[in-house]
């Protein structure tokens, strides 16, 4: 059965000691690395981090932003990167409670980008959640989760049935041209996981 917030949020909070060592598969890495990479903010640009987590995006992107503002809603997740931050010296990249349909954000941003977290929202919700990313403005988008490319192999699911509702690229690509986004770019990492670059028309 679908999760609440809290429930997810507990979930990730449980697992936050041991998130990061649990991240070793080539499609999680190959995904993150794109969203970096994609992001490709300049010196003078705020960076949303969305389902932030322990910060793998958030600390890929610091060096080259003026600023990130990481948002999740698991306390034990959040608490977990700013250590990272502290111990990594990075003073740039913050990190407090927001959600996607609620990013907790009152200050202008420039680049939104997410990895493997939108996929706990239902369509609905996820069309929401876009809706309300693209009413901050940014002028690019970038995110990088589960999604499918074609039909899932049910016998292979690169995802927990039980807590995960991915959606299709094609949902995920009306979702943003919706909102006022054109696609520019599309990346396939797997059936089953690929990297959405939206730019605000
Ligand atoms: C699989 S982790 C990904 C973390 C990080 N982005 C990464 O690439 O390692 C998913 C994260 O999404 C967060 N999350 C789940 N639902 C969320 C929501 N509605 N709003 C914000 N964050 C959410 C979880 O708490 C968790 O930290």
């Amino acid at each position: 059965m679908k999760k609440s917030i809290d429930e997810h949020a507990a979930r990730f909070s449980d697992h936050a000691a041991d998130y990061d060592e649990s991240q070793d598969s080539r499609e999680y890495r190959a995904c993150a690395d794109l969203v970096v990479e994609h992001a490709a903010p300049g010196a003078d640009d705020v960076v949303l981090d969305l389902g932030a987590g322990t910060g793998a995006i958030a600390f890929g992107v610091a060096p080259d932003a003026e600023r990130v503002i990481g948002r999740d809603i698991s306390e034990g997740m959040l608490e977990r990167a700013r250590e990272k931050a502290a111990e990594r010296g990075i003073e740039n990249a913050t990190f407090g409670e927001g959600r996607f349909r609620d990013p907790n954000v009152d200050s202008a941003v420039d680049i939104v980008t997410s990895n493997f977290a939108l996929h706990h929202l239902s369509d609905a919700e996820k069309r929401e959640a876009i809706d309300v990313v693209a009413g901050l403005a940014p002028r690019r988008i970038v995110l990088g989760d589960v999604m499918f490319f074609g039909e899932p192999n049910p016998e292979d699911p690169f995802y927990s049935p039980e807590v995960d509702d991915p959606a299709t690229v094609g949902v995920l690509a009306d979702a943003f041209t919706g909102a006022g986004y054109a696609l520019t770019a599309v990346e396939m990492v797997s059936e089953q996981v690929g990297v959405l670059v939206a730019e605000r028309n």
